[in-house]
């Protein structure tokens, strides 16, 4: 497995530029929104994750993958050296094959095996295709961002973020990790007034005032699992005005999308076939993001059978069960799924 990752490195390695994301000639960039891979075992989930992802690759070729967390569930480590090395760089490797450059949030399982979560990124960024940066610890080790320039490569059009949303607890608080107010000052302090996307793991809180007060679209089969604490990044979004959708994973059962506040704001589609999920009537995919030169975008969700499923967003008929609280927000929840 290693002898052939290094082999395929090696021959994409020829030179050390990382690859720069551009514009295609009629001014649009396609991104491909993986999330929630989770593989795990090599006899079971871990080929048909990678059979299926191959055929997602094969059907959009998309410029750009955003990995929203979550490669693998590290609490399944086994103990052996190379654990998170050996499921990571089969994923590397087929991007790299297609040529696919990708940005990788981590999710809150990501940093349980062998390598802690600093070292899962630090791994990363050693692929020629991957555009993943870490930074200073306070920030969370997965936030950063990158540029989509126009088609000749000179002037940057659109700013990707990846915000490190953690992985349990926020500031003392049981529940779900949330971006910590460093990274929250950074945002703020590098955003240039481009437009841009959003992605992360763990839902930002305003996701489940959107399921409760406004129209949404999508499946809502568990209960939402966003931060345990709103620590504001959402309003940092709002006060710049740059951001126009944010993309998040975490739940397995869940592909909302709607407008909160006029920022629209979505939940991928679980991608792997490793752990739980998604729910019975839903299949796994991906959400794919089509951005535009001139900062409007529209988004799409590719089904593992081939179909396409873009929806409206005009119901608010299915929000039967309002959600108080964000899953473990409060002490006495039920630990409804281990997530
Ligand atoms: C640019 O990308 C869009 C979206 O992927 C695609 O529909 C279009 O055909 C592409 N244009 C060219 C010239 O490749
Ligand atoms: C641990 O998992 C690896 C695969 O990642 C496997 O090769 C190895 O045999 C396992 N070791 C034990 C002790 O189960
Ligand atoms: C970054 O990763 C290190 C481990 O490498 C960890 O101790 C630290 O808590 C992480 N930072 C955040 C904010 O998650
Ligand atoms: C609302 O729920 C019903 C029953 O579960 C389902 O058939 C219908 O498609 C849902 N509507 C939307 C817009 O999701």
């Amino acid at each position: 497995m290693r002898y052939l990752f290094i082999l395929l490195f090696a021959l994409t390695c020829l030179s050390y530029a990382k690859p720069q994301l551009k514009f295609n000639a009629t001014g649009q960039f396609k991104i491909m929104q993986l999330t929630d891979t989770h593989y795990d075992y090599f006899n079971q989930d871990i080929p048909q994750t990678l059979n299926m992802v191959t055929n997602f690759l094969q059907w959009e070729k998309p410029d750009f993958v955003a990995f929203t967390g979550d490669l693998i569930t590290g609490y399944l480590w086994n103990g052996t050296a190379d654990w998170f090395y050996d499921r990571w760089s089969p994923h590397a490797a087929l991007l790299t094959k297609f040529g696919v450059p990708w940005g990788y949030a981590l999710g809150n399982h990501d940093g349980e095996a062998d390598l802690d979560r600093r070292q899962c990124v630090e791994l990363d960024m050693t692929a020629p295709f991957s555009l993943s940066k870490t930074g200073p610890a306070y920030m969370g080790n997965s936030t950063f961002y990158v540029q989509v320039y126009d088609k000749f490569g000179k002037k940057p059009l659109w700013n990707l973020w990846f915000f490190d949303t953690g992985s349990q607890v926020c500031y003392g608080i049981p529940g779900w990790g949330c971006l910590t107010h460093e990274a929250v000052q950074w945002y703020i302090s590098n955003e240039k007034g481009l437009p841009g996307l959003a992605f992360m793991h763990i839902p930002l809180d305003e996701y489940l005032q959107m399921y409760n007060l406004q129209a949404t679209a999508g499946f809502y089969e568990e209960i939402m699992a966003c931060s345990s604490l709103n620590t504001g990044l959402f309003s940092a979004f709002k006060a710049k005005g740059m951001v126009k959708g944010v993309g998040c994973g975490h739940n397995h059962e869940i592909d909302l999308e709607g407008y909160f506040a006029g920022l629209y704001l979505a939940f991928g589609r679980k991608s792997g076939y490793g752990s739980y999920g998604p729910a019975p009537d839903m299949q796994r995919g991906v959400r794919m993001w089509v951005i535009n030169e001139d900062s409007s975008f529209y988004t799409y969700i590719r089904q593992e059978d081939g179909s396409i499923m873009q929806r409206t967003i005009n119901d608010l008929s299915n929000h039967t069960a309002i959600q108080d609280y964000c899953m473990w927000a409060q002490y006495n929840l039920p630990n409804y799924h281990i997530l």
